[in-house]
């Protein structure tokens, strides 16, 4: 068996570090020229496209605007004319405190999480899928959650339900798609040793985090990678709509 991405096109949002980062070098690894999308970290994301080569390029935008989303799309496509797979990896996970007395704060929270996490990325397969299916199909992989079937505290309540629409998202257009080419696939880990994770390190402690786990090791992102890397391959295409668990056991469904 061989993965080999070269002469593909593959957009990942949030490629400029942690889950994404990750990503991006383990597809162009195998050959991709990745499209590494990028929010505020122009420098590592510019940086790294240099240095996976394969003509890679950085793209900016920020997901929490729909019309920045947008152009993103139109960049990447007339950049590469075809996207041949897409990773939904971009994502923030904020505190929407239940007990939060400003309502209109819990709101934008709320909707920033949304637009974020959800409304970006089914609005990236609204406008990248039709030249998917036009040029015979493609693959789309969405960074969910543990948080989606496990449930998250009452606190990232946003978070959790942003990611649970993800797992639905991915359902439909598996669904909905799949005689046109389109396969759609959700990876949903558990708690990996990112940005996004050193806050709870910090406030709890890593043995805290170890202590949920069947491994005795944190998930790290080149733990996600080849994962993503295999669902857009081609090998798992009779198992669009599914979802694969990597949480070190820490939640085993
Ligand atoms: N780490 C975990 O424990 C964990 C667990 C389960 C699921 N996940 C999911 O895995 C994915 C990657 O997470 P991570 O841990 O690698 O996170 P991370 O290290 O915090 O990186 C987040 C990425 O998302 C981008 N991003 C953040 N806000 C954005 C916005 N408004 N517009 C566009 N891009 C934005 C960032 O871009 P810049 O760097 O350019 O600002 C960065 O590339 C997320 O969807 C997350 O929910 C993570």
């Amino acid at each position: 068996m061989r993965i080999d991405f070269t002469g593909q096109f593959i957009l990942v949002t949030g490629g400029s570090r942690g889950i994404g980062e990750a990503i991006v070098k383990t597809l162009a690894g195998v050959g991709a020229t990745v499209a590494i999308h990028y929010h505020k970290q122009a420098q590592a994301a510019h940086l790294l496209a240099e240095a996976v080569g394969n003509d890679s390029k950085a793209f900016q935008a920020d997901l929490s605007d729909p019309k920045a989303t947008i152009t993103l799309a139109e960049q990447v496509l007339s950049t590469y004319d075809h996207v041949h797979g897409l990773v939904n990896n971009a994502g923030v996970a904020i505190c929407t405190e239940m007990d939060q007395a400003d309502d209109a704060r819990w709101v934008d929270e709320w909707q920033h999480t949304m637009s974020t996490n959800l409304l970006a990325s089914s609005l990236l397969c609204k406008k990248i899928l039709p030249s998917m299916i036009q040029s015979g199909g493609g693959r789309l992989v969405h960074i969910a959650s543990r948080a989606a079937f496990r449930g998250d505290t009452p606190d990232y309540l946003a978070y959790a339900a942003s990611k649970g629409g993800m797992v639905a998202m991915s359902r439909s257009l598996a669904r909905g798609y799949g005689k046109q080419g389109i396969k759609s696939f959700v990876v949903a880990p558990g708690f990996t040793r990112t940005d996004m994770a050193q806050q709870f390190i910090e406030d709890y402690g890593e043995s805290y985090a170890l202590n949920d786990l069947a491994l005795d090791e944190l998930t790290e992102p080149k733990d996600i990678a080849p994962t993503v890397a295999f669902l857009l391959s081609g090998y798992m295409d009779h198992a669009t709509g599914c979802t694969i668990d990597i949480n070190a056991g820490s939640y085993v469904r």
